[in-house]
């Protein structure tokens, strides 16, 4: 913003403006349609509508914040007969960078006059473009010299873009008979509307991120400055005026008190830095008025929205005036292209560029993809109260799709489709991944969530036998109806070998590689002959593979069974102990004969959980796992190569949810599998997202989306992944998390703290891992 505002020196005169722009969230969520997946298209529409429809309820309308530049164009620059110059610029007392594409309608009057123009407007979009800047086209220009007028109502942007005529730009009445607010009527609406000056920055510009900290108040607001460059003739004189006055007052003071008032001592100072900087001569000093613009639907609510900007300015050091009698010449003094300065003297700022450039002109904090369901809101304080005062206090939606990182997206900073979920436990990883789940259901996405703790099964399945929910919430019940539900049981008999690698993989190198890691998770190849023994195991994969490629109808235990035949005593009684460990064990599921067949998901939506898996918790290291937890995670890494199996295939898109996925970390054997599982990425249209207690564990650079709730012992390491800088603000923004809160880093590399909420209470119960208990509720109510 520096070495933009130095490039500006030789305009005069520029216009900031941040104006709540219409985020045609509507229209957003259409574009989403061709996502959805037809069997279930009432319901995903009717989703669709009820968020467009509840957040415009909370919202009026959802707005995000855009940026307009306005630049002087100097008359310098333009060579013309004098009599036309003065003309058109008495026409035009000054003319915007981007209100030039307007003057087209004058064209034909004065066409000289306009490429010349056109010249210094070219020279100067090259300057806007170094700073990510773009034109704006003649609508759009339209739109927002409308917008000032038709502030606060309700009105749909393209609407009013695309029907408007120039004449109809200022079709609205100003009512300017009440106290600190004026009235607009207009054929879109009404809405009273507030405008504030800002009288004192106070000395210390530094951290008066007047533009940025405007956008963290609940409701719209706009934010101008308009500044102009004042002539050093101006400036030196005045200043060595000032600064003679300010000698002799010291002089004074030294003679009556021997010592100087330290506010005289300071501003003594503060003229002589002023005076030294501008002895370089790309400095000059910058005059200028910044003025806020609120509205409410009612005159009370304008003013209370007035009041509490004018509160929130002070807490920060900025005093601002509501001002009575000059209302409506600040609302015309603030239209594109006029000037502010000269209306009263108080509200003059006077700075060096980089008193202008730390209002932080430009700035958001947006998150998230543009199209997308809505998951939550943009938390943008180090402190809340709780969860809930976060969301109410924040106007920035935040919109997620599930497949976009599979898409060479412009501007994405991903090469990884995959999604990170971590956290403590309790902090909302599942109800997050559920939410998420629940949406993905809606869309042309083939779904599979692993579900180790089973906890999907139970509440969803509770949910489908209320009567509510089919009288009430039919095409909810729709979504959920379409879920299948697999349970793997080692007790059932046709569920052995579902996840027998020989079974599973055709591929030879795959079947041998997964046998040995489901194996080497069970047994402990370092006792004496371990070589004996090993060698044997593998040509018994081999063996056992060559009469499968014959045809034969073999599977894992084949290759135990080998080893148990095998002329070696030490090889016999490994493969006994195996043979023992796979009786009446979990892992009937991995290993079997080949007679029954391989799992297979053919359906659309799928949780799949295992019964009786005894998984270990994460705190607890390999060493001290039992031989049933032992057993359990070589069913997870047998997961996890199955969901490998199931993105795999090209022709159609699929994401698999992986719950509980640190156990992968834990041992060689599971983070080999990991490392094949995501493989399968972008190419074949697949996301994977996996949910961990240990963020340290995980490379930022595996998963393009990463939602970091707490991790109170690993605040660094979460720090580290979403590559932030160590800070003491940024450790408190995570240590004060909430529940249902976390770092948030998009496909776009942007990283800020979120709250999720799911906006439909018909899905709560859904969503629900932990019953509360009456207490607990009644213990929250007295909070
Ligand atoms: N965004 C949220 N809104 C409302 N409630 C939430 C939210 N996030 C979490 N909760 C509540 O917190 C409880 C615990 O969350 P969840 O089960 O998702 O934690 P977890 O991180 O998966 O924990 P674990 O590691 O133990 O599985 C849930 O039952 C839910 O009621
Ligand atoms: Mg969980």
């Amino acid at each position: 913003m520096e070495r933009f505002l130095e490039e500006m020196n030789a305009y005069k005169s520029i216009h900031l403006w941040q104006y709540p722009q219409d985020a045609q969230l509507k229209k957003r969520l259409e574009e989403l349609e061709s996502d959805f997946a037809d069997d279930v298209m009432q319901s995903a529409k009717y989703y669709a509508d009820e968020t467009t429809h509840i957040l415009k309820g909370r919202l009026g309308t959802p707005t995000k914040s855009d940026f307009v530049i306005g630049v002087h164009l100097p008359a310098s620059g333009i060579s013309l007969d004098r009599g036309i110059k003065e003309n058109v610029q008495s026409l035009l007392s000054s003319v915007n960078a981007h209100v030039l594409n307007a003057l087209h309608f004058e064209r034909m009057v004065y066409d000289d006059v306009f490429h010349s123009y056109e010249n210094v407007e070219e020279n100067l979009l090259s300057t806007m473009l170094s700073i990510g800047a773009e034109r704006l086209t003649q609508k759009e220009m339209m739109y927002l010299n409308r917008f000032s007028f038709v502030r606060g109502m309700e009105h749909d942007m393209d609407i009013v873009r695309e029907n408007m005529k120039v004449a109809d730009i200022t079709n609205t009445v100003i009512s300017p008979q009440y106290h600190k607010c004026l009235k607009l009527t207009a054929p879109e609406g009404e809405s009273y509307v507030t405008s504030l000056t800002v009288d004192d920055m106070g000395d210390d510009m530094s951290g008066m991120h007047l533009f940025y900290d405007l956008q963290k108040l609940p409701f719209p607001v706009e934010v101008s400055i308009k500044a102009t460059i004042e002539g050093k003739s101006v400036t030196k004189p005045a200043l060595g005026f000032k600064d003679t006055q300010i000698e002799e007052k010291m002089q004074e003071q030294m003679e009556t008190k021997r010592f100087v008032d330290s506010d005289i001592d300071e501003a003594s100072q503060m003229i002589q830095t002023l005076q030294e900087s501008l002895k370089q001569e790309e400095n000059c000093l910058w005059n200028w008025v910044a003025t806020i613009v609120v509205t409410g639907k009612t005159k009370k609510e304008a003013l209370a929205n007035a009041r509490d900007a004018q509160k929130y300015m002070k807490d920060l050091g900025i005093s601002c005036k509501i001002p009575v009698a000059d209302q409506l010449q600040l609302f015309y003094r603030n239209l594109p292209a006029k000037g502010l300065e000269f209306i009263n003297k108080d509200w003059q700022q006077k700075t060096l560029r980089d008193g202008l450039a730390e209002t932080l002109f430009g700035a958001t904090a947006e998150l998230g993809n543009k199209i997308g369901w809505h998951i939550g809101w943009i938390d943008r304080n180090i402190y809340n109260l709780d969860k809930n005062s976060a969301v109410a206090n924040s106007r920035d939606f935040v919109l997620f799709h599930p497949m976009l990182g599979n898409q060479q997206i412009a501007r994405t900073m991903t090469k990884s489709p995959h999604i990170l979920i971590s956290g403590d436990t309790g902090e909302g990883k599942t109800f997050l991944s559920t939410v998420l789940f629940i949406y993905t259901s809606m869309m042309k996405i083939k779904t599979l969530f692993i579900d180790p703790k089973k906890d999907r099964r139970k509440h969803i399945e509770g949910v489908l036998k209320q009567e509510w929910l089919h009288r009430d919430y039919p095409l909810f019940a729709d979504v959920l109806q379409k879920i299948q539900f697999v349970t793997l049981d080692a007790k059932e008999e046709a569920n052995w070998g579902a996840l027998d690698p020989i079974q599973l993989f055709n591929n030879r190198t795959d079947a041998k590689e997964m046998i040995q890691i489901i194996i080497h998770q069970v047994y402990d190849f370092t006792g004496t002959d371990k070589d004996v023994i090993e060698l044997a195991f593998l040509e018994a994969i081999d063996n056992t593979l060559n009469k499968k490629e014959l045809g034969g109808q073999v599977g894992t235990i084949d290759v135990i069974k080998f080893m148990q035949q095998h002329g070696n005593q030490s090889v016999q009684n490994a493969g006994n102990l195996l043979y023992q460990k796979i009786e009446n064990s979990i892992l009937k599921l991995l290993i079997h004969d080949g007679s029954n067949p391989a799992l297979s998901l053919e359906q659309m939506r799928t949780v799949l959980e295992v019964e009786n898996l005894d998984l270990p918790d994460a705190e607890t290291s390999m060493e001290d796992y039992t031989p049933s937890q032992l057993a359990s995670s070589a069913v997870m890494f047998a997961l996890g190569r199955f969901c490998e199996l199931f993105g795999s295939n090209p022709d159609e898109r699929t994401m698999e949810f992986m719950d509980e996925a640190w156990i992968f970390n834990v041992t060689q054997q599971g983070r080999k599998v990991k490392k094949t599982m995501r493989r399968v990425g972008r190419s074949q249209e697949n996301a994977l997202c996996f949910m961990t207690q240990k963020i340290a564990d995980e490379d930022t650079s595996n998963f393009g989306t990463a939602f970091a709730f707490k991790e109170s012992e690993a605040i660094p390491n979460m720090l580290d992944f979403m590559k932030m800088a160590d800070t003491e603000e940024n450790r408190d923004l995570i240590l004060n998390m909430h529940q249902g809160q976390c770092m948030y880093r998009d496909l776009y590399a942007q990283v800020g703290k979120i709250s999720i909420e799911c906006l439909f209470e018909e899905w709560a119960d859904t969503l629900e891992t932990v019953k509360k208990t009456d207490v607990a509720r009644a213990e929250e109510a007295y909070l």
